[in-house]
């Protein structure tokens, strides 16, 4: 029920962290992966060697209209359109409601929100046809539960959670299923300037009833069971992976 072979898997922001360990997940199980970063890099090559033959890669910043197409037609080209897609990639900055700027709010909306809902239009329709297809968004707690600083980027987060709610209703005819897990704090890139500071990460950590932060692999494994055939009557979920933060 969890073998993946003869699947394909793009997901987006594999270069490293959540992305990275969700893309040799799934291709432990079988599936070849696309790994995908904003441009060509080591760390791509570096997954692609670990994942194994059937993996390959492609580039493109998600908030660009050019790049996220000319993606997309690489896919065509390949004749890689996804059984299984991951929607991960993101940017997050701190910005607060009284002071963000323009340019800012909307990179992270077109980088978060519409590129996801452009990769859908774009690779629904394949999946449509084939009568099978699995959508996992990587949302985030903060599209549930506020944090300072942090109200643009849990906008896009939770906007995501509609239109996954939405794509999740509107593809289950077709054998499409469509959900989103919301991870807590989990150590990547991303906030390991942050958790250095041994005080603010304790503190942090008192806040979450399991008193840890989550790794890559945990949510990794929790995308490879709901890309399985063992998650097909699983759709329209939004799942929490975040040590029981969200209570
Ligand atoms: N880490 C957490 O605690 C946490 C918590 C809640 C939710 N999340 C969500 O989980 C997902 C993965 O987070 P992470 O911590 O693993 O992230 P990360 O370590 O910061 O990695 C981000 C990935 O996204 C790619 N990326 C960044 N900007 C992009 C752009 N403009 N276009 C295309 N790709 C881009 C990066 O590619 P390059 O390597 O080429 O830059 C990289 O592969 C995100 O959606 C994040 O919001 C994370």
């Amino acid at each position: 029920m969890n073998d993946l072979s003869g699947k394909t898997a793009l997901v987006t922001g594999s270069s490293r962290g959540i992305g990275r360990a969700a893309g040799l997940t799934l291709a432990a199980r079988g599936a070849n992966v696309i790994f995908h970063g904003v441009r060509e890099s080591d760390k791509l090559r570096s997954a692609v060697a670990e994942a194994g033959p059937g993996a390959c890669f492609a580039a493109g910043d998600l908030g660009s209209a050019e790049e996220l197409g000319a993606l997309i037609e690489t896919l065509r080209t390949r004749g890689a359109l996804p059984d299984i897609l991951v929607l991960n990639a993101s940017v997050q900055s701190y910005t607060g409601l009284e002071n963000f700027e323009s340019g800012e709010f909307l990179r992270m909306f077109r980088t978060n929100v519409e590129s996801s809902c452009i990769l859908l239009r774009e690779l629904l329709p394949e999946m449509r046809k084939k009568k099978s297809g699995r959508v996992i968004f990587v949302g985030s707690i903060n599209g549930i539960q506020p944090a300072s600083r942090l109200a643009v980027y849990g906008a896009a987060k939770a906007a995501l959670m509609n239109i996954a709610r939405t794509a999740a209703m509107e593809n289950a005819p077709f054998g499409i299923t469509v959900n989103t897990i919301l991870p807590g704090v989990i150590e990547t890139d991303r906030n390991a300037a942050v958790l250095k500071d041994e005080s603010f990460a304790e503190k942090l950590k008192a806040q979450i009833p399991m008193h840890r932060f989550g790794s890559s692999q945990e949510c990794a494994d929790l995308i490879a069971f709901l890309a399985s055939d063992s998650a097909g009557y699983i759709t329209g979920a939004e799942i929490p992976i975040a040590g029981g933060w969200q209570l």
